[in-house]
């Protein structure tokens, strides 16, 4: 299908001045969203949310100063969205590291603007010859971003094949923090995770919050609570709450993988920390044929 103009996105679905379509980044298309509450950014490229920012805040998300805006390559930062696989494809290493989805261009399917004030825009990517060539089954993602106090994220598989498939999914979500060095993850007390520094080893976090002092790479396994984000350097805490999610990852690179990540600051490694709303390894989805399932994630900033 033929790439729709701003001009027409804006005609179309553009709700001005809480939503309108844009340039962005190395020209590619972005959706504004503002609210008396708080400003968004969202790529069609990926269905990529790079930025959020309630009023009288700094920004919630870390993207990358070095990061690729550009088609066929992912965004480095806010929240790429991972299907139909997580990481390296298990049976072809040489498939797209996270699967298709945050390189394809999505499009966008409807806009809103509620009651409450909050605005809201859902992004579309259905299968065809492009992402058969990747991955040979038929399916619908439905990602639906809404932007006010707090930002929800609400991501839709349907499979739309005559077949069950096998599917993983994740809202990878980078946050800003002042210092990740002194940040303190609750949340995860008690749950086990596989350690991807350590061969998957399987571990518990024990009664402590996640703290970072080295590379982490962790999936958190049957994680349903909330999780909070403790930052004394920019003095907020960070809640995510979600829904239909069985693990959570956390990621920081710290500084050997930052120097060997082409579009990923040398020095921006104190100053993210990924925390992943996902549905990965033994919690892949299994969904038959007609069949859907809805992850959500909401992002708020508090006091600590
Ligand atoms: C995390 C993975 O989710 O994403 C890490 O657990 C990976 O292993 C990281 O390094 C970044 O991946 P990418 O493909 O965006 O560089």
């Amino acid at each position: 299908m033929p790439q729709e103009s701003i001009q027409q996105l804006n005609r179309r679905l553009g709700l001005a001045p809480s939503l309108v379509f844009e340039a962005g980044e190395g020209g590619l298309t972005r959706a504004v969203l503002r609210t008396p509450a708080a400003d968004a950014h969202v790529y069609l490229h990926g269905a990529h949310v790079t930025h959020f920012r309630p009023r009288g805040t700094a920004p919630v998300l870390f993207t990358s100063a070095r990061s690729a805006f550009e088609s066929g390559k992912p965004i480095r930062g806010g929240v790429p969205v991972i299907f139909p696989w997580f990481g390296p494809r298990r049976d072809d290493p040489s498939s797209p590291m996270h699967g298709l989805a945050r390189l394809a261009g999505w499009s966008a399917a409807a806009s809103q603007l509620l009651d409450s004030g909050d605005v809201e825009l859902s992004l579309e990517l259905a299968s065809s010859p492009d992402t058969r060539r990747l991955w040979p089954h038929d399916f619908r993602l439905r990602l639906t971003v809404r932007v006010g106090a707090a930002l929800e994220m609400a991501l839709e598989v349907a499979n739309t094949s005559q077949t069950a498939f096998d599917c993983e999914e994740a809202l990878h979500t980078y946050f800003a923090v002042g210092d990740v060095r002194r940040v303190q993850v609750r949340g995860l007390e008690g749950c086990d995770y596989l350690d991807k520094t350590d061969n998957l080893a399987r571990k518990n976090q024990g009664q402590q919050p996640v703290t970072i002092v080295a590379e982490t790479d962790r999936v958190y396994l049957e994680t349903t609570a909330a999780c909070t984000i403790d930052d004394p350097v920019l003095a907020r805490r960070i809640v995510i709450e979600k829904s239909g999610s069985a693990n959570t990852v956390v990621w920081n690179p710290w500084i050997a993988k930052a120097r060997a990540m082409p579009d990923f600051g040398d020095d921006e490694w104190p100053n993210m920390i990924c925390l992943e709303t996902c549905n990965v390894g033994p919690s892949a989805l299994r969904l038959g044929p007609g069949r859907s399932h809805r992850m959500a994630a909401t992002v708020r900033v508090g006091q600590m």
